[in-house]
């Protein structure tokens, strides 16, 4: 007798997916996260679970999910091509937004992703200073590039921070171009930057790490520094730019870099990023203002193309409205403030880490400044409260919560209502 199999179409996505993807997945989400669709705050999984989204598309879906302006915007474009390969009147719009909005952007360089943003970053700082090494903040992000990946999450730190690369397939040689500081260590910073100044081409730092503030007066010494010597300052603002106001973290905490990166929120959920700054470094991409030993050759099939202009520029007509950024950040204070109030009543060691647009809890209640600091978090503990969060119809990354002008009164409510009670699970033990 034929035995009877129940038909499970989302079960057939993932054994698909783990057939035709390494680990089942993109690479971001475990392969049982397979999401449907979007709408403002909240997504569904391919079951039809809705969930209350602080994922965000890991970060650029700051207005929300599906906005009808972006997507009317990229529906007028759609007709007319979605890419041109030459320049086009959306990315020059785009171009002269960011350089209207960010305080260090004289001039824009577009590219797809922000780990090319911080690629390239690193590299006009090389071409404009004539050195090679970069220093860059242990557990500091920027991308996947063999530069970037040095000493971003060392899990054998060892006694000084080093650059330790994080991953497998990087040539042996980079660790030599890579000089790695503690983030908040101006003393640090100051002498390795002292020791090294003639052969540092510049510094980069996300000036919000991950999930780390800048301790008062960090970024201004680390921009006091870098000026003293001539050593150009990048601030990775993939993630911080247009999320922590309108000109980023650089206009949210007054310091202005000499280069900033940008993507996710600039893009509107499309494929664009962005390198920006002042127009001396700018030139170097610039063939006709360069001898060719200081020219960097930069091309990229997709950059600045129309429908991820449009989108980014729907976007921040969004973001220039009154009372975009207040809202936003009435929501995180909210938020931040009920997720340690909770945490503290249930008896739970846990310190909320972050800025209201952009934070987490780490499972301790040792203080919280640098990366090394963030490995005191009871990781296990994190897992599990996001999973009982999942289980809830609340959906998030491994670390941080991205809010959004789109979430609402109700989505709050609900996230206050589901925290309380994974507490409550977590507390059972
Ligand atoms: C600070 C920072 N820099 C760079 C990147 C890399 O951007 P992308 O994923 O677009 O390559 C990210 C991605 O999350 C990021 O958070």
């Amino acid at each position: 007798m034929a035995v009877q199999t129940e038909l499970d179409p989302v079960a057939d996505l993932i054994a698909e997916a783990k057939r035709v993807l390494p680990g089942g997945s993109f690479g971001n989400l475990p392969a049982e996260v397979v999401i449907r669709a979007g709408k403002a705050a909240h997504v569904w999984d391919e079951h039809g679970k809705e969930y209350v989204d602080f994922l965000l598309g890991s970060g650029p879906m700051f207005i929300g999910h599906g906005h009808p302006e972006v997507t009317a915007a990229v529906e007028s474009q759609l007709p007319h091509g979605s890419t041109y390969f030459g320049n086009n009147r959306h990315g020059i719009a785009l171009a002269r937004a960011i350089v209207d909005a960010v305080p260090c952007a004289e001039q824009v360089r577009f590219v797809c992703t922000g780990t090319e943003a911080d690629l390239y970053a690193m590299r006009a700082v090389r071409a404009f200073r004539r050195r090679d090494k970069i220093l860059k903040f242990e557990g500091g992000y920027h991308g996947m590039s063999d530069y970037a990946l040095m000493s971003m999450a060392p899990k054998n730190p060892g006694n000084f921070p080093r650059a330790i690369p994080d991953s497998a397939g990087i040539p042996k040689s980079v660790r030599d171009e890579m000089l790695i500081a503690a983030f908040n260590d101006v003393d640090m910073v100051e002498s390795l930057i002292k020791e090294h100044k003639d052969e540092l081409a510049g510094v980069i730092v996300e000036p919000f790490q991950r999930l780390l503030p800048p301790q008062p007066g960090f970024l201004q010494a680390l921009r006091r520094i870098t000026k003293e010597h001539d050593i150009p300052l990048i601030f990775d603002e993939v993630v911080t730019g247009f999320r922590f106001a309108y000109g980023g973290a650089q206009e949210y905490y007054g310091v202005t870099p000499d280069v900033c990166t940008l993507g996710k929120i600039v893009g509107g959920g499309y494929a664009l990023a962005a390198i920006a700054g002042r127009a001396d470094i700018m030139a170097h991409f610039d063939r006709l203002a360069m001898a060719d030993e200081d020219f960097l050759f930069q091309v990229g099939t997709l950059s600045g193309n129309p429908i991820a202009s449009i989108a980014g520029l729907a976007t921040l007509e969004v973001l220039k409205r009154p009372g975009a950024y207040e809202q936003v950040f009435a929501t995180g204070r909210e938020l931040k403030a009920a997720l340690g109030d909770i945490l503290s009543k249930a008896g739970i060691k846990a310190t909320v880490v972050g800025e209201p647009p952009l934070f987490d809890v780490v499972f301790t209640d040792q203080p919280i400044k640098d990366y090394r600091d963030t490995l005191k978090g009871d990781k296990a503990i994190a897992t599990k409260f996001n999973k009982l969060l999942r289980e809830r119809g609340i959906m998030k990354g491994e670390s941080k919560y991205y809010v959004s002008l789109a979430h609402t009164r109700a989505d709050i409510d609900q996230t206050i209502g589901a925290w309380t009670e994974a507490a409550a699970e977590l507390k059972k033990g």
